[in-house]
């Protein structure tokens, strides 16, 4: 973990130094900007621009939206000498997974409450790295009962820090500090922009779960004097991802910083600077649409592939789906978009192949969520000595078909891609 790093909130505002607890976690920082070409060329664009935030790059060891997070988040966490973190999500929270990676990190508990979403591979394979990082799994019925079970544990375990769901405050209550997290990789861009690596961008795209990181990239475009709009696309539950609440949460924050430093103007984000994007989420969180997995693999094809990175089905494959949408619309000619890129793409099926699949290691109440099979091992129960060398072996690319050397008969293999087939049904949307 690198030490050195400071937010360049401290740059700009050195009064905010010793008031805003900060810790170094992203090596990697400042994440790079490119521009997706090839899928300009695919959509036929002239004038138009694409660029991509790679976040998913912040680590070497867990990428994505989190870490921006908790470098505040787990700023105070430390200064507090807090014991552990108990945090929320679904099933298959990437929250979760930072969060016991960062924990073991830093030598501090992790307890995960977690409620039921829909049962994909990405979840199957969240629950045992959960478990590989050390943190302890609770199961609750839903969203709601997850959040008082924790409240509960909260009070009787006072030395243990309550980080909400998506590490934004929930309702008004919660710290800022995540969004703040936000508001420093948009002064971030903002210096790309200004090293001429990328033009501004009219719009930025963002998937919005708990909403914290779309309020905190406009609170800081705001803070920066930036006319881009932000599109939120939502991928979670109309209670959160809402005009009133983005406008809360950004605001906050930018209240939090301006509290500490008065020198920081005191700006104020409205409905005119960003907007909601509605139509892609499916019939609920954690749904894999058929335009998500499209644009998930579309991108993959045509980018991901060279420059290293693959979407996921519930955020960043949503939103690609919706800049895609929007970019290739006659009244948005001449625009340019930036997609910020939220998702891990390390590769972490190191750690999992040390998990050895046992799910049983997990608390009891978890093993329904392996009745489903998703990988052709699981189907066809291949030889322990041949799965560990072959390279489907619990790799996040499920279509084993492509493999030359699989020693599968044909009936087998067309079996097994049936049965894989029917798992992953898209929803049509
Ligand atoms: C990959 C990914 N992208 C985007 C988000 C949404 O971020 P936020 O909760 O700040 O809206 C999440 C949240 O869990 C995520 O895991």
């Amino acid at each position: 973990m690198e030490t050195t790093r400071e937010p360049i909130l401290y740059k700009k505002f050195p009064n905010l130094k010793g008031k805003v607890p900060f810790i170094p976690l992203i090596p990697n920082a400042p994440t790079p900007v490119e521009r997706l070409t090839n899928l300009e060329k695919h959509l036929n664009l002239k004038e138009e621009k694409i660029f991509i935030k790679r976040d998913d790059k912040v680590s070497d060891v867990y990428g994505g939206n989190k870490l921006r997070k908790f470098e505040f988040i787990f700023g105070k966490i430390l200064k507090e000498k807090k014991k552990g973190v108990i945090t929320l999500g679904g099933i298959g929270t990437n929250q979760g997974l930072a969060c016991a990676i960062t924990t073991q990190q830093l030598g501090l508990k992790c307890h995960l409450f977690l409620a039921p979403q829909p049962v994909t591979w990405h979840v199957q394979r969240s629950l045992l790295l959960y478990d590989y990082f050390g943190a302890k799994l609770h199961l609750s019925k839903s969203n709601e009962r997850a959040l008082l079970k924790s409240l509960v544990f909260r009070l009787i375990h006072p030395r243990y820090f309550l980080m909400p769901f998506g590490g934004t405050p929930l309702f008004g209550f919660g710290t800022s500090l995540g969004t703040v997290g936000f508001i420093d990789a948009m002064f971030e861009l903002k210096e790309q922009i200004d090293q001429g690596i990328a033009s501004i961008p009219d719009v930025i795209f963002c998937a919005g779960g708990s909403i914290g990181t779309a309020a905190g990239i406009g609170a800081g475009c705001k803070l920066l004097g930036l006319k881009t709009k932000i599109h939120v696309v939502k991928v979670s539950e109309d209670i959160v991802i809402n005009p009133s609440n983005f406008l809360k949460v950004a605001n906050k924050a930018l209240n939090y910083l301006h509290e500490r430093d008065p020198s920081i103007p005191h700006v104020e984000v409205t409905e005119n600077d960003f907007k909601i994007i509605e139509g892609y989420r499916g019939s609920a969180y954690g749904i894999v649409t058929e335009k998500s997995q499209k644009a998930v693999d579309l991108v993959h094809e045509l980018e991901g592939k060279e420059k290293g990175f693959k979407l996921d089905t519930t955020y960043t494959g949503k939103t690609m789906a919706a800049l895609m949408d929007y970019i290739t619309e006659e009244e948005n000619k001449g625009k340019t978009v930036l997609f910020w890129n939220t998702y891990n793409s390390n590769n972490l099926d190191d750690y999992l192949r040390e998990t050895e699949f046992n799910y049983k290691k997990l608390p009891r109440k978890f093993h329904k969520f392996y009745e489903k099979t998703f990988q052709c091992w699981q189907i066809t129960d291949c030889a322990k000595e041949r799965r560990k060398k072959c390279p489907a072996y619990l790799n996040q690319e499920y279509r084993f078909w492509k493999i030359t050397d699989c020693p599968l008969s044909e009936e087998q293999k067309e079996k097994a891609r049936k049965q894989l087939e029917q798992a992953i049904i898209a929803e049509k949307q």
